[in-house]
């Protein structure tokens, strides 16, 4: 199980005083993906233009290159500011499925500063229910701690 003290600790440390955005999600997406082996993908989705998310950094295989907000799991995250803890993808109308040995997934919404949506954080894994509650608050806390203030 993830020791989700330790590596907010140390995400915190790595990114403290930096503000480029894709160098933060660049550095949360490889501190993530290698800290747990429930993580089979990795990353973030960029908001580029009103209503429309663009990959941005990411570890695993490749992801879909632009996603609607009206679209699949990331699309519900942005439209609605509401993390999506997906237990089972097959059981998610819309769902987008970049990897067909994707089973579950949790997709946090970043957000900046006076709550400007940046992107959201997907993280998918091969493993059915793999996302619990606790990772959820911590994932969200995370966001907040490395991005809030943007
Ligand atoms: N599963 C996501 C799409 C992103 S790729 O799997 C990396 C979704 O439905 O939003």
């Amino acid at each position: 199980m993830i020791d989700w003290t330790a590596l907010c600790a140390r995400i915190r440390a790595l990114t403290e005083g930096e503000t480029d955005e894709i160098a933060l999600m660049a550095t949360v997406a490889c501190e993530l993906h290698h800290a747990d082996e429930r993580f089979d993908w990795t990353g973030f989705y960029r908001v580029v233009a009103p209503s429309l998310l663009k990959i941005g950094p990411y570890q695993g295989g490749h992801g879909c290159l632009v996603i609607p907000f009206a679209r699949g799991v990331c699309g519900a995250a942005a439209r609605t500011r509401q993390t999506q803890l997906v237990p089972d993808v097959d059981a998610f109308p819309g769902h987008i499925a970049c990897a067909s040995s994707t089973r579950s997934e949790i997709v946090v919404p970043v957000l900046g500063r006076g709550g400007r949506l940046i992107g959201v954080l997907d993280i998918d894994s091969n493993r059915p229910d793999a996302f619990t509650d606790q990772d959820r608050r911590a994932l969200e806390g995370m966001m907040q701690d490395v991005f809030g203030t943007l």
